[in-house]
C-alpha cells in the first residue's frame, strides 16, 4: 500500500563478487519511499524506462555522475560504452543487473554509486536505457510495447559540449 516503507523483496547482489549489497542498509535514506522505487524492490523492473518527465533528472545525473568515464552518449570512453548491445556483463539487459552493476560497482573505476538516492539510481537507469542505439529487438529491458515505442536516441548538439543538457531526451 501508499504507506508501507520500501522493504527489498529481492536480493541485490554485486556484479563481481556476488556478495548481497543489502540494500536496505546501505543505500540512502532520502529518495527510497518513491511508489518507483518500492514497486522496483518487489519486481526488478523500473518504471520509469521510457517515461518522458524521469529522463531529464536521470539524464541530469548521468552528466554529473556517469559521463566523464562513460561519455556524453554512453558511447564509451575510459568505461564501456552503454548505449549498444554488448555487454561484459549480460544481466545489466536487465533492470535488477543494471541497477546491481550501478549501486554496488563492478571492478576497477566503476566504483559503487549508493551516494546516490535509490530514486535517482532509477531516473539515471532510465536514462542509460533511453540511450540505446542499438538493435531493438536485442533491447531485453524494453517490454513489447516499449519496443514498439522507442525511437532510436539521436546525439543533439553532438560536438558541443555546453549544451547537451535538457535538450537531449527530445527525438529526432
Ligand atoms: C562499467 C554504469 C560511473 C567506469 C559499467 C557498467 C555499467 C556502468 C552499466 C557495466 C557495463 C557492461 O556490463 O558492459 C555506470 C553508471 C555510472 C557509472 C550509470 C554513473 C552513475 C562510472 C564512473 C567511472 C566508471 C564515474 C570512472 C571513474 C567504469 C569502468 C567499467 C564500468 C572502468 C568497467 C568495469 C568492469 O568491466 O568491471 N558502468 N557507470 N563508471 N564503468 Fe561505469
Ligand atoms: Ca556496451
Amino acid at each position: 500500500g501508499l504507506l508501507t516503507p520500501a522493504v527489498a523483496q529481492e536480493v541485490f547482489r554485486h556484479t563481481v563478487t556476488g556478495e548481497d549489497l543489502k540494500i536496505m542498509e546501505s543505500s540512502q535514506p532520502g529518495g527510497r519511499d518513491t511508489e518507483a522505487v518500492r514497486s522496483f524492490l518487489n519486481t526488478g523492473v523500473n518504471p520509469y524506462t521510457e517515461v518522458k518527465e524521469h529522463l531529464p533528472k536521470g539524464e541530469e545525473t548521468f552528466l554529473s555522475a556517469c559521463s566523464g568515464c562513460h561519455g556524453h552518449f554512453g558511447e564509451g570512453k575510459i568505461g564501456p560504452g552503454l548505449n549498444d548491445s554488448y555487454w561484459t556483463y549480460p544481466k545489466n539487459k536487465t533492470d535488477k543487473g543494471l541497477f546491481e552493476t550501478i549501486y554496488g560497482g563492478a571492478q576497477g573505476m566503476m566504483g559503487p554509486h549508493h551516494d546516490l538516492e535509490l530514486d535517482e539510481i532509477l531516473t539515471v537507469m532510465a536514462w542509460v536505457r533511453h540511450l540505446y542505439t542499438g538493435p531493438i529487438e536485442e533491447a531485453d529491458w524494453l517490454d513489447d510495447e516499449q519496443k514498439r515505442a522507442f525511437t532510436q536516441f539521436a546525439q543533439k548538439h553532438k560536438d558541443d559540449d555546453t549544451a547537451c543538457s535538457g535538450q537531449t531526451f527530445e527525438r529526432a
